[in-house]
């Protein structure tokens, strides 16, 4: 089990190793931006990692690029391909 905390609520909510974080959140009941239904393609359900960073999935040079496209931080990941395998705390801009 991983427990992610989701900011600024502070709500805590435990998945199973390997789950992908945009999961989770959508789980936790928390909004999740996006315009294409989680196919990788637009970029908007980007999370700003505050912590557990080495606990989530390594990066893909097409999620770098999708962050870059969009001007995000190196600190930001794309939630819908990135994996959870142990405790992390993230954020968006609009919870
Ligand atoms: S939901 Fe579009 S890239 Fe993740």
């Amino acid at each position: 089990m991983a427990k992610i905390t989701f900011l600024p609520s502070g709500k805590c909510f435990e998945v199973n190793s390997g789950a992908l974080l945009f999961d989770a959140a959508l789980r936790a009941g928390l909004p999740v931006a996006s315009s294409c239904s989680a196919d990788f393609v637009c970029g908007k359900c980007n999370m700003q990692v505050l912590s557990g960073v080495e606990n989530l999935s390594p990066q893909r040079v097409r999620e770098r690029e999708l962050l870059a496209r969009d001007k995000k931080s190196e600190s930001d990941r794309i939630s819908c391909v990135t994996r959870v395998y142990g405790d992390c705390s993230v954020k968006t801009t609009y919870w």
